[in-house]
């Protein structure tokens, strides 16, 4: 959720890409504490000791202990119901399998999160999308 009070909605307008760093399991609280804070207040890469790495196809770095990093570029700003969906392109994609930890978590929307749990194999069922696989 970005909204005008954040940054990171300045520089999506501003540049009209970004980057979504998805991190692991390890990150969980590091990421809460990024999250309770503003970039216009700190250098979040320095407080908190990430690593600002070269993208392929968009300017903004891709976070080095990320699990994944997608870049992006902004297609549309569409506003429904007072709110704003920004409509995003990944042009490139990242994963990184030297993390130990490769689980990622989900919020809850009340301050608690789910940790990925038991892994299910379905894909001899996935005829339709081979070129996810
Ligand atoms: C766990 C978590 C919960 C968040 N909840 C909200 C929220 O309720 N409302 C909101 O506007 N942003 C929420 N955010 C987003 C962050 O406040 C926001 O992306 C970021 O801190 C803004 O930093 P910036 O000013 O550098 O862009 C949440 C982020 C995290 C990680």
């Amino acid at each position: 959720m970005l909204g005008p009070w954040d940054c990171s909605y300045r520089a999506l307008l501003k540049t009209r890409e970004c980057v979504l760093a998805i991190p692991g399991a390890d990150l969980l609280a590091k990421t809460v504490a990024i999250g309770n804070c503003s970039g216009a207040e700190v250098d979040k890469f320095a407080e908190y000791k990430l690593t600002p790495c070269l993208a392929a196809k968009v300017k903004a770095p891709l976070i080095g202990e990320a699990l994944k990093n997608l870049e992006c570029k902004l297609i549309k700003k569409l506003n429904i119901n007072g709110g704003e969906l920004f409509v995003l392109q990944g042009v490139a994609a990242w994963h990184n399998p030297a993390r130990r930890e490769q689980r990622t978590f989900h919020a809850k929307g009340d301050g608690t999160f789910f940790i990925d749990g038991r892994q299910v194999n379905l894909r001899s069922k996935m005829t339709r999308w081979q070129d996810c696989i």
